[in-house]
This record gives structure tokens, sequence and C-alpha cells, in this order.
């Protein structure tokens, strides 16, 4: 599936409404429906802000911004600063481009890191970093990213918002750790599974989402924010780990299996077709194991799962005022899930 098609990168503003007008108490509401307008609703502000993301992978040290600009110009759907755009536009507020860009720059900290220890092949559908630039130098533009997201959290969003980043990211370094010590644990939870996606991936996605409200002050909105952005964040990483069984994601099928990682497909088709879990104990050939997966509905199941996290999530958005945000936050949530399908 290419990433781009799923999330197109539009610019092509629906003439909904200037930014603020309609969240006053009895404006008239340009409401939103689907997709493409969800994406059009946060179109100009992703615009200016995938220029400020080219600007902030540079650096004064060539290979630096080498690194950087391989991984960022790569593609990837820029979810963070969807959500960013969004969630903002949820409480009223205008993000800053730079705002926009800080849970993409830690995003991409991360996944150059996340390639390292996953020894991964490929990203975005071009080899991983490392294999073009070497460990050592993509380990620290890795570190680049993470310290140049955390300083513009703090410029752009002040005290609040940088602490709870902070938070985030020590969530993401520790959920990397879980995972890497319970991989090709067989007896790993469901709920251990949770927990490490959950401080993984859906920490950092929590504050995309909160990001604005953080920096604007609007406590009970940010907070709603943060548990909606909780949420989708399992949903996200529990369709990403379905994904890893199907071709089209700009990563290698399978990885997550050759990895020994207990993702929540693998878990429910353990347990339901006998002797795969002695296969996968075995390291039986990958694309065998992935067509047992398959075969047994645990795809399905698992979406299953996703999805019922995410009208968990839109139940905690309850609190924000209705309009386009609103709605273009429920689209993004449901279309999360539904882009695997
Ligand atoms: C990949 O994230 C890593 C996860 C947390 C699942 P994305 O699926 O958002 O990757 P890009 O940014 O589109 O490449
Ligand atoms: C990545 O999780 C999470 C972070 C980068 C923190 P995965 O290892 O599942 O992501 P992919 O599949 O490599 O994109
Ligand atoms: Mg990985
Ligand atoms: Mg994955």
């Amino acid at each position: 599936m290419d990433s781009a098609a799923v999330f197109p990168a539009s610019t092509d503003r629906l003439p909904v409404r200037p930014r603020g007008v309609g969240l006053e108490a009895g404006a008239p509401l340009t409401r939103i429906h689907t997709l493409p307008e969800a994406f059009a609703l946060a179109g100009a502000e992703l615009a200016a802000a995938e220029l400020r993301l080219a600007e902030l992978v540079q650096s004064e040290v060539a290979v630096v911004g080498a690194i950087g600009a391989y991984l960022a110009q790569a593609g990837g759907k820029r979810l963070r600063p969807m959500l960013t755009a969004l969630g903002a536009g949820a409480v009223g507020h205008s993000a800053t481009p730079g705002l926009l860009c800080v849970g993409e720059m830690i995003h991409l900290g991360s996944l150059l890191h996340d390639d390292v220890v996953d020894e991964a092949a490929d990203r975005r559908g071009k080899p991983a970093a490392q294999h073009v630039f070497g460990n050592a130098g993509v380990i620290l533009t890795g570190d680049f990213c993470l310290a140049r997201a955390v300083l513009l959290a703090s410029t752009e969003g002040g005290h609040l918002t940088v602490t709870r980043l902070a938070e985030a990211v020590t969530a993401m370094a520790e959920g990397e750790v879980l995972q890497l010590q319970r991989a090709g644990n067989l007896s790993t939870s469901r709920a251990e599974y949770v927990e490490t996606i959950d401080k993984k991936s859906a920490a950092l996605i929590s504050w995309c989402a909160a990001a604005g409200a953080y920096a604007s002050g609007a406590h009970r909105h940010a907070e709603a924010l943060a548990r909606y952005g909780r949420e989708i964040g399992v949903a996200f990483q529990i369709t990403d780990d379905v994904l890893d069984y199907q071709p089209g994601t700009g990563k290698p099928v399978g990885q997550d299996l050759r990895e020994q990682k207990l993702t929540l497909p693998l878990l429910l088709a353990m347990a339901r077709v006998p002797g795969l879990r002695e296969r996968v104990e075995r390291g039986d050939d990958v694309q065998g194991l992935c067509d047992s997966v398959r075969a047994c509905g645990a795809l399905e199941d698992a979406l299953a799962e996703a999805r019922a996290r995410v009208e968990g999530a839109i139940a905690h958005l309850g609190v924000l005022p209705a309009g386009p945000y609103y709605d273009a936050l429920v689209i993004l949530g449901r279309h999360l899930v539904d882009r695997a399908t």
C-alpha cells in the first residue's frame, strides 16, 4: 500500500472557513464528513510545516543534515503533524509550523534508532538509513532530532508542552526496551503487549493530539485530547502490527516475526492454531508462519480490537466544541484502522 495514497498530502484547502471562525457560541459550523475534507482542513498548515521540517533536519554538520533529510524526504504519512494541527484547531488554537514539526522530529529520531535496534532492511520504501550511513551516524542523528524537537517544543509551546513531551519520550524509550526484553518470550501476555505499544507508540501520538491545547493553556481539553491520542495510538500500533503481514507499507513483510516480536495478530493466532507456537519457537520459515496467521482470522480480530479502541478514544472528545476539527479527529481516528482493510 502506498502511504501517500492512503494519507494524501493534499494542500487543496477546501473552502471551509478561516481559522477560529465557527468555534464561537452561536456561530454556524461547517461540519465535515470525509477523509479528504479532514486532510484539506489542515492542508495549508501541513504544507507550511513541511517546509519547516526540511529546515529543521538541516545541520551545520553536513552528514547530520544528510541523514535527517534522507529519512524526512523519503515520505511518511505525517500523522503526527496532522494530529497536532487538528487537535490545536479543535481548541481554537493556531499551532505554529514549528509546533506541528515537534512530533515528526521525535518520530524521525525514534525511527532512526528503531531501525538500528530492529536491524530493519527498509523504511519508507528505501534502505533503512544505517545501511547508507552506518549505525553510529544514524544513532547520533537520532539524538540530534530528539534534542532539536525538545528545544522546539519549549520555544513554540512553553513549559507544560515540553514537560509533557519529555514524559512521552521517556515512555517511548521504556517501551522500546520492554519490547526488546520481551522479544522471543512466547509467554508474553496481551496486557504486556498493550503496555509495550502504549509506551513505545501511543505516548507520542497522545502528546501530538494535545500539544496545541498544552500550548494554549486549555487544560481540560488537553486532558481529553491526550486520552483520545493514547487510545488511537494503541489502535494505530495494533494496525501497524497487522500491516506487518501485508505488502506495500515500505517495510518488509514479516519483520516482526523475524524479530520475534509478540504482536497481537501472533498472540491471537497462537491461541487458536494448533502447533503454531511450536513452529514459532523452532524459528520456522517466516513466510509459512505469516500464512498461518493470515489464514486463521487473527488479523481481522486484531483490527476489531483496534476499532473498539478508536471508538473509546472518540468518546473522550465529547467535551470538545463541536465543529470541523472535532469531526476531523473522529474521521482520522477511524481511518487509522481502516487503512489496513
Ligand atoms: C511507524 O510509524 C512506527 C510506528 C509507531 C508504528 P508510521 O506508520 O507513522 O510511519 P511513517 O511516518 O508513515 O513512515
Ligand atoms: C516503532 O515500532 C516504534 C517506535 C519507533 C518508537 P515498530 O518497530 O513496530 O515500527 P516499525 O514497524 O519498525 O515502523
Ligand atoms: Mg521497527
Ligand atoms: Mg511495526
